[in-house]
């Protein structure tokens, strides 16, 4: 019966729809680049891929969830260097980001920026650090949690220039985005494919982008690095996974959909306007994407371990 079940799942595939599991809120930088993907497969696949957002614990309880998920072919996940980071940031994690997933696919490349809240007072960088350190007490900096990019980020920005802030966490930047341009939050550092649009409207302060070169849509905004903070980058990257013992064929058949997505004039697009790389061919093979999350384990570690900031 075992047997005839994979045949019939493989064959089939995709008899229903296909949900891709987002660890952040709807709205927010994860859930664009998850939504826009989906749309794509869900013409290439001939069956709806439905975008599923689980929140909590900096993308953590996604990711548990997922491990656990049926290996049928029907549940992915699609997360970013919080697959990584997380390794490091808690003790008890209910997952083994590197055994219990089948690596499908690298997706997209993302900047993120460093954004006020629109009234903050200071026009550029240097006025940014010196009023953060002046006022440090009182400024609060928004996050999607612990295993979250923008706390990440928030991290090494305030290591970097030596304050301690009180960090203020959401369930993704969705909802911190909001609470910034409300006023309610200060300071944040968040992924192009949402800061884009409301930077270019005017309702938000940058100060930055954390990539080593300029972005390409902000050709205005500096790096951090050529304003003083040293080799400081964070590259956001989105890989797609699913549970452990998902059929291979299913997994390679997931991995097609993602590749015609990525080449996809709409997605293209997409992502060409907030900023987003899609990743070239070498890059989007499961292989590529296991060797990534492994590396990017053993990158990461050692700076959040020295940032000193965990959890259970
Ligand atoms: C993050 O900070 O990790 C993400 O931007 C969260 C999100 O996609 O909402």
């Amino acid at each position: 019966l075992a047997t005839a079940a994979f045949a019939q799942a493989q064959g089939a595939w995709p008899a229903k729809p296909v949900t891709l599991v987002v660890p952040f809120a709807a709205g927010g930088p994860t859930d664009v680049v998850a939504r826009t993907l989906a749309a794509s497969m869900t013409k290439s696949l001939n069956q709806t891929v439905v975008v599923e957002n689980k929140l909590g614990a900096g993308g953590n309880v996604a990711a548990a969830y997922v491990a656990k998920a049926p290996n049928d072919g029907y549940t992915f996940f699609i997360h970013h260097n919080g697959m990584a980071t997380s390794t490091a940031l808690y003790r008890k994690l209910q997952y083994d980001a590197l055994k219990d997933f089948e690596f499908v696919s690298q997706a997209v490349e993302v900047p993120m920026t460093l954004l006020a809240r629109k009234d903050f007072p200071a026009s550029n960088f240097n006025e940014l650090v010196a009023y953060i350190k002046a006022n440090k007490e009182k400024i609060n900096l928004a996050t999607a949690g612990l295993g979250a990019v923008s706390q990440l980020c928030g991290m090494m920005f305030q290591r970097a220039i030596g304050v301690q802030l009180t960090e203020v966490p959401f369930q993704g930047t969705g909802p911190a985005m909001n609470a910034l341009l409300g006023g309610q939050v200060d300071v944040m550092c968040d992924q192009t494919t949402q800061t884009v649009p409301q930077i270019k409207g005017g309702t938000v302060k940058l100060y930055g982008v954390t990539t080593k070169s300029r972005v390409k849509v902000l050709p205005q905004a500096p790096t951090l690095h050529e304003q003083g903070l040293k080799d400081f980058e964070v590259v956001v990257w989105h890989g797609v996974y699913a549970p452990k013992g998902t059929p291979k064929a299913i997994v390679d058949r997931m991995n097609q959909a993602v590749r015609t997505a990525l080449k996809d004039p709409d997605v293209v697009k997409r992502m060409d306007d907030l900023g987003a790389e899609i990743v070239d061919d070498r890059t989007n093979t499961p292989e590529a994407l296991q060797a990534h999350l492994k590396a990017e384990i053993d990158k990461w570690g050692p700076v959040i371990r020295a940032g000193g900031k965990f959890a259970d």
